[in-house]
């Protein structure tokens, strides 16, 4: 059976969201990136530990880390891994962000071959739990070198590969390269996952059919939308996928606000909500005026009421 996951997705997919996914049929998520070093320096930071919270009723859950330094990987990777939290480690060769690959991390292990080895092979031998890496095809498009990274992730025993069909360079921009995705999976035998541009469950089965891969990452075409997990796992079945009613809609937008506020203070639950609720309302009528509205209020039992509102409206 293929692999339908949740794509790590900074200051977005932590334990409500992730659990929203889980619960339509999604079968392993990712936490935030978390920094190797901020964990070596500061372990019981709060910001560290939130990143690390995992709720009972989650599934499949891997801990992504990112680094520069085998020593602090290797430690963090070692302290994570034996507390029983995390069913896998996986090292970050993806992030595109300036502060990280412009410093040697993220992406920017992929233009320092050597580095990576040394920080997947630190990983692999502190880790208790599998290790995977989530990379990009390569730094631009004059040094594409995810066949090689993913060779020597091999044979430094990383057990999984989910390769984003972008080059840093990219960032987001253009088609993600599946066929590259298709020659990494080609050059293994450990599992390759493909991610990049699923919006829609029909385009995950094809993608996944056409690159035979191990299964797919879904980072942007998940937000808002946790319903694309269940349309996927329809199609699988053969049967057609159902779209989410506007209540559906709207409740598990309010689940999501309550789950927040019971975890987070109020004003950060306040602020982190509003970009949620302008993704659940996408596609609605009315949407922008709504989003306008909510990012203007500040406590959250209006916006509950507001939500409510749509909810009981009905259908569009
Ligand atoms: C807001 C945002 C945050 C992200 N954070 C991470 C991260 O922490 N770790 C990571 O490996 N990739 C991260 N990514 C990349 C995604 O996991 C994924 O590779 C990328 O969005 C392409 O997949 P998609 O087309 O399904 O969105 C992030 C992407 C976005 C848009």
């Amino acid at each position: 059976m293929n692999s339908i996951r949740l794509a790590p997705l900074a200051g977005i997919t932590d334990w409500p969201f992730r659990l929203l996914c889980f619960e339509q049929g999604c079968d392993t998520a990712y936490t935030e990136m978390v920094s190797a070093l901020g964990y070596v320096y500061a372990p019981k930071q709060l910001a560290v530990q939130t990143l690390l919270e995992r709720h009972p009723q989650e599934k499949r859950l891997i801990l992504q880390l990112f680094g520069k330094e085998p020593d602090y990987i290797a430690r963090t990777a070692a302290a994570l891994s034996d507390t029983g939290r995390f069913d896998g480690i996986d090292i970050n060769m993806g992030c595109p962000a300036h502060k990280v690959a412009c410093s040697g991390e993220g992406s920017g292990l992929m233009r320092d071959p050597a580095l990576a080895e040394r920080i997947l092979r630190a990983a692999v031998k502190a880790s208790s739990v599998p290790v995977s890496v989530k990379m990009r095809l390569g730094w631009d498009e004059n040094s594409v070198n995810a066949v090689e990274i993913a060779k020597m992730a091999e044979d430094c025993g990383v057990t999984e590969i989910a390769v984003h069909g972008r080059t840093r360079q990219q960032m987001y921009a253009g088609e993600a390269d599946w066929e590259m995705i298709a020659r990494v999976r080609e050059a293994v035998s450990i599992p390759v996952l493909g991610n990049g541009d699923i919006f829609s469950a029909e385009t995950a089965l094809q993608r996944m059919e056409e690159s035979g891969t191990a299964g797919v990452l879904i980072g942007r075409g998940a937000l808002g939308n946790p319903w694309i997990f269940s349309q996927i796992r329809a199609l699988q079945r053969g049967e057609k996928p159902a779209s989410p009613t506007v209540r559906e809609r709207m409740e598990t937008a309010m689940r999501h606000y309550r789950m927040l506020l019971e975890w987070k203070p109020e004003r950060i639950a306040v602020n982190e909500m509003r970009k949620h609720i302008g993704w659940y309302l996408r596609g609605l009528r009315g949407a922008a005026q709504t989003r306008a509205r909510v990012n203007t209020m500040e406590n959250p039992l209006e916006v509950l009421a507001l939500l409510q509102s749509i909810a009981d409206a009905g259908e569009e």
